[in-house]
């Protein structure tokens, strides 16, 4: 499976909505940084990578983005455009994404601490690394 969705439990009422993630109960990692992608043009192409061991869940706050997954056989998009909507993505998928709205805003929640020999930049050596 490449990724799932999780569909998190809203606290709602006429005064708006909340939804609390909570190491344990409604999250599938421990949660080892948070990070958020605002402030991007439409046609952007953010990542083209791959993590070796990363998991992430991503939520679209706000507006609506595209999520290209591909795990080295096919490729699906996936459109985020809900709050309440979290998508996992384990280890070795590229992902690229884009067609943001205006008001979009991209948070990620990520089972390690930021490390760079973590990301495969290029996807031939994305291609040979799943292979093995
Ligand atoms: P990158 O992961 O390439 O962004 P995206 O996948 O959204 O296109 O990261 C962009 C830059 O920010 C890069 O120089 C690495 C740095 N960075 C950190 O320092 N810490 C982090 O947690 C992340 C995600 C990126």
């Amino acid at each position: 499976m490449m990724y799932e969705l999780l569909n998190f439990k809203v606290r709602g009422d006429h005064t708006g909505n909340l939804v609390a993630l909570e190491q344990g109960t409604d999250f599938p990692f421990d949660i080892k940084r948070v990070y958020y992608i605002w402030g991007t043009d439409r046609d952007a192409i953010r990542g083209r990578h791959a993590h070796r061991n990363l998991e992430q869940v991503i939520v679209c706050t706000s507006g609506s983005c595209d999520f290209i997954l591909d795990d080295g056989h096919e490729r699906v998009t996936v459109h985020l455009d809900n709050p309440a909507v979290g998508l996992h993505i384990k280890s070795n998928i590229w992902r690229e994404f884009t067609n943001f709205s205006p008001d979009c805003v991209v948070m990620v929640l990520a089972s390690e601490h930021y490390d760079e020999s973590d990301y495969i930049r290029d996807y031939e050596q994305f291609k040979t690394e799943i292979a093995k």
